[in-house]
């Protein structure tokens, strides 16, 4: 990795140093730059509302005018600080810093009026730093990054189908106190389903997890990276590349069985996406897909925002979907399961914190699938996001 992509001072040198497989992963302690994130559920924003968010450690001010969303940076250019301290908006189209009264228009960011100086020479000639925001499937997405021209689109920074027309998508978020790729290697480390064995989710759907999924070798991984596509790698599940294993023994002594009998198999294969984003098809239903993004806040937190995607044919389907997704996947699912998740990885964040845990962890066959997304991202991302003293 050549000096100017990582300057130094955040990732120790000589750490980085002496990583020999995905160095630009590793570099990306704060997240890839230059690509879009889902920062909340279009929902949690209504019109006029103004809302702050954290993602890769940019304070960002996104605010609702005539349905659509903006975002600015949540940093006063006058003094420097946080609009969101206190929100201020005397008009539709702007927003003012509470402290002496700079107010900029959130559509282009411009510093169009200054309450207690209307005079002042700078108003009209600077303008605070604005972002790109797309919704999509009722998710708020933003771009955090370089005005990028073009500008990349969404759907190659999110799973292959996740746009597809008739695809109704619901889902929960939670901030987890883990690095944002210990996130990524949860959801897509095929042996952690360990954890999920007591699950309520396993008996109540009827689901044959096994104890673990051990590749048979390379082929049972692949990536995908076709230009002007989204970019990730898939793991195969069925017979010819896995092995899953019901039986746990500790010398000949079994220890733990899981239940091969159980009506659903699944999921059958699970994909991990640039710039952070896992599918799990079909889970945790034969009809759904699960969604998962984990957005770096900083370097220490991620925003956990699970989705699950059902095909629809119209909105009596979709509003059945809802129902279901409420009383029965919201807290069984995303809520009870994926609790499992966030406490391995808060569990797994102190060994890696300060960046060793890359050089000291030892991983076995069944993490080749890690290994080679950690390849893949350091291929493909658009840039490794520095954290604000080095921006
Ligand atoms: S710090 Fe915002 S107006 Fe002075
Ligand atoms: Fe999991």
């Amino acid at each position: 990795v050549s000096a100017e992509r990582i300057p130094g001072g955040f990732v120790d040198a000589a750490i980085l140093e002496r990583v020999r497989i995905g160095r630009e992963y590793v570099a990306a302690k704060y997240g890839f730059r230059n690509h879009w994130y889902p920062a909340l559920f279009s929902a949690e924003i209504a019109e006029e509302q103004v809302v702050p968010v954290q993602l890769l450690g940019e304070r960002i001010l996104l605010k609702r005018v005539d349905g659509q969303v903006y975002g600015i940076r949540d940093r006063c250019l006058h003094r420097g600080v946080q609009l969101s301290r206190k929100i201020e908006c005397f008009t539709k189209n702007t927003i003012t810093c509470w402290y002496h009264g700079f107010t900029y228009r959130v559509q282009d960011g411009m510093l169009c009026n200054i309450v207690g100086a209307p005079q002042s020479a700078v108003i009209g000639k600077k303008r605070i730093r604005t972002y790109p925001v797309q919704e999509a499937k009722g998710l708020v997405f933003v771009f955090v990054g370089d005005d990028l021209n073009p500008l990349p689109p969404l759907a190659e920074d999110v799973p292959p189908d996740f746009l597809a027309p008739g695809l109704a998508v619901r889902g929960v978020r939670s901030d987890v106190n883990a690095n944002w790729r210990v996130g990524c290697e949860n959801g897509f480390d095929s042996t952690h389903i360990f954890i999920h064995r007591d699950a309520e989710l396993i008996r109540n759907n009827d689901l044959a997890l096994p104890l673990g999924l051990v590749p048979k070798g390379r082929s049972s991984f692949q990536s995908v990276e076709e230009p002007g596509a989204p970019k990730g790698v898939f793991d195969l599940f069925d017979p010819d590349h896995v092995t899953p294993v019901f039986e746990g023994a500790i010398d000949q002594q079994t220890v733990l069985t899981g239940n091969p009998e159980a009506a659903n198999k699944l999921p059958h294969h699970i994909s991990i996406w640039l710039p952070g984003v896992l599918r799990v098809h079909p889970w945790p239903d034969p009809t759904l897909t699960q969604y998962e993004w984990y957005v770096p806040i900083d370097g220490e937190r991620h925003i956990y925002l699970r989705t699950l995607g059902k095909l629809v044919a119209g909105a009596e389907e979709e509003q059945q979907f809802e129902r279901e997704f409420e009383a029965r996947w919201r807290p069984l699912a995303l809520e009870g399961f994926n609790l499992d998740d966030i406490w391995a990885r808060e569990a797994t964040e102190d060994f890696y914190r300060d960046d060793t845990g890359w050089l000291r962890e030892q991983l076995f066959e069944a993490d080749g699938n890690i290994i080679e997304w950690r390849r893949l991202a350091s291929r493909h991302n658009r840039g490794i996001q520095l954290p604000e003293h080095l921006r």
